[in-house]
């Protein structure tokens, strides 16, 4: 949710901080915050909105010399985006950042406040500094302290505390929320998210939960328990050139424009001629896996909705999807011989993680799909396929669900395989996969296409995404997109199920974007267009075949297979969103309210 930076060595420190929360800011952007320790002085700075506020804040100020640096970008859960609430939260002499929820903070905080400490904000976080502070005045050494903050703290965290009691020192913890550390020579840097550092430092270690621990001038030590420990380094990525927008107006244009080659790298050496191969699956996986369940949410739900289908129709496998959100708490009845399957971007969204912290209590299998490596879900899961999207910034998801997909789709084949699957129906599956990133190819004329039609687009009282079958899915991954970077409404429907309801809806001013393929129910949804149609719904069709009664028709061209015309689909529904949102003026990528890991439930 929100992003953490901290550093201590002798290198300007302003910079290190503000560099790596622009890498983050992407994951929150309510306010923003940083605190610098160096010698004697202290100094910090915090502004409500983007980090740009906070870069004009801090433009006269530079520190150089041996000292400890935090910064945070903040997405707020307990208090309102205000300065106060801003992170760092300051003691009297220490400052401290964190991401995730303590959940028994109004119990310390009355406790601290029965001791005469009074609170500056209505965050969650500030018990952690005055709690280490009040430590520290009953004669604790700082270390000492910190540890025993860290042992009165329940729920979930990532933490970085500076104090002048421990010149030179940064103290961390981290339980649930994700954070690393990468030391290079004398200097240690810290983030949630390894793009805040590439660049700086080679390798890093990504804690575990229940890890704390200080670090200064390049020394690391690290504790889990009362145990000592040694950190092991794993390399970090290169660079992060792939992260940053490459001429596009905006990261989800370029991710849409990405989809074509993170597809083809998805498939790199797991599509063969004949067969689909995981080399991250260990022989025997699914002996005794009777059936499926995948836990997910938003954008990953659609993609696990949608491999639903394909797991029933071509593994012949038994397959239920669910909300995390509402798994978690519905006391589930689960069995051994069930595969759960989490599909998840950033590997780090708490419904999920704790879903399948869930099941595996139970004792089941666990598999992810995952874009993240290292990332929480992907080191709590037995088996883990990694997406291959590359760094996706906008708050939108878009590359991200076609590697789902294409994922889900793969796995579909691998399990059917595994079954017997007939070889001529594999050959054709292989066949349509492979052209899938020739049909993610944006050509100009679809974009300028799509460019022109979405100034029709931009008024009227809703939007209804219809489809069917795998369509379905793909109607409410359309309308979720379009909803949150234009702020109109749009949901997305079973096209059978108009009738039994929102029909009632429709006038001239509902718009009803119909996915309407050639190779599924091609009968039956024009059937429900038509319908729509005849109450004088505003009906743009997206088909491969010209359908009279449309008011705007978007073509297109692949439809030998349902998940070529799936992907086509999907492309022209992204593009839809984007140039709506752009004509509305508004923030493609970081749409309000929203932010692009979500570590609270
Ligand atoms: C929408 C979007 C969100 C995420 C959801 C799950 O564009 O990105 O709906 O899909 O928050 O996130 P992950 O996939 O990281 O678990």
């Amino acid at each position: 949710m929100c992003g953490i930076v901290g550093y201590t060595g002798a290198k300007e420190k302003k910079e290190i901080i503000l560099d790596g929360l622009k890498e983050l800011e992407y994951r929150g952007y309510d306010s923003a915050g940083i605190a610098v320790l160096s010698g004697d002085d202290i100094e910090y700075f915090k502004a409500v909105g983007k980090l740009d506020n906070l870069i004009k804040k801090t433009e006269n100020f530079q520190s150089y010399g041996p000292g400890v640096a935090i910064g945070h970008t903040r997405w707020a859960t307990h208090g309102k985006p205000t300065e106060l609430n801003a992170h760092p939260h300051l003691g009297k002499e220490s400052f401290v950042v964190h991401n995730g929820i303590i959940e028994n903070y109004k119990e310390i905080k009355d406790e601290l406040e029965k001791e005469g400490i009074a609170f500056l904000s209505q965050t969650d976080t500030e018990v952690i500094v005055h709690l280490y502070e009040f430590y520290l005045s009953q004669r604790l050494e700082a270390f000492e302290a910190f540890k025993k903050t860290v042992g009165r703290l329940e729920g979930a965290y990532a933490i970085l505390l500076i104090s002048r009691s421990a010149e030179g020192k940064i103290f961390f913890a981290k339980n649930g929320s994700p954070l690393l550390i990468a030391p290079d020579g004398e200097d240690v840097y810290f983030a949630s998210s390894d793009t805040a550092v590439i660049g700086r430092a080679r390798e890093a270690y990504y804690l575990e939960d229940g890890d704390y621990g200080y670090a200064q001038m390049g020394d690391i030590l690290l504790y889990n328990g009362e145990s000592e420990i040694s950190p092991k380094m794993k390399p970090l990525p290169a660079n992060v050139d792939t992260a940053r927008k490459d001429g596009y107006r905006f990261f989800m244009e370029k991710e849409i424009y990405e989809q074509s080659i993170v597809t083809a790298d998805t498939m790199l050496g797991r599509v063969l001629d004949s067969q689909i191969n995981f080399e991250e699956i260990p022989q025997g996986f699914f002996d005794d896996v009777e059936d499926i369940r995948i836990c997910a949410c938003g954008t990953s739900y659609h993609a696990a909705l949608t491999a639903s289908y394909l797991f029933e129709r071509i593994s012949k496998i038994r397959c239920s999807v669910e909300i995390a959100s509402e798994f978690r708490y519905k006391e589930p009845l689960l069995q051994k011989k069930t595969l759960f399957i989490s599909v998840s971007q950033s590997g780090e969204t708490a419904d999920t993680l704790e879903a399948l912290k869930m099941v595996k209590r139970a004792g089941l299998k666990s598999l992810a799909i995952c874009n993240v490596d290292n990332s929480s879900i992907v080191r709590e899961s037995d088996v883990s396929i990694l997406t291959r999207a590359g760094i996706e910034k906008g708050v939108a998801s878009t590359k991200a669900f076609a590697t789902q997909v294409l994922t889900l789709w793969m796995l579909s084949l691998y399990l059917a395989q595994d079954r017997g699957i007939d070889s001529q129906i594999l050959s054709k599956e292989i066949e349509a996969m492979r052209h899938i990133p020739v049909v993610l190819r944006v050509e100009e004329s679809l974009h300028q296409k799509i460019h022109r039609l979405s100034k029709r687009y931009l008024h009227g009282h809703g939007f209804f995404f219809i489809g069917r079958d795998l369509f379905y899915p793909l109607a409410l991954e359309g309308a979720l997109k379009l909803k949150e970077i234009s702020y109109l409404h749009a949901e997305g429907y079973p096209a059978g199920e108009m009738k039994h309801g929102p029909i009632a809806l429709a006038d001239s001013e509902l718009f009803t974007i119909a996915l309407m393929p050639s190779t599924i129910l091609s009968d039956k949804i024009r059937s429900n267009v038509e319908e729509l149609s005849a109450r004088d719904a505003t009906i743009l069709a997206i088909s491969a075949e010209p359908f009279d009664i449309a008011d705007d028709f978007i073509a297109i061209k692949h439809d030998s297979h349902p998940m070529t015309e799936f992907f086509e689909m999907m492309l022209v529904t992204q593009l839809l969103a984007l140039e709506i949102s752009v004509r509305l003026g508004n923030d493609v990528d970081m749409p309000r309210n929203l932010a692009k890991s979500v570590t609270v439930e």
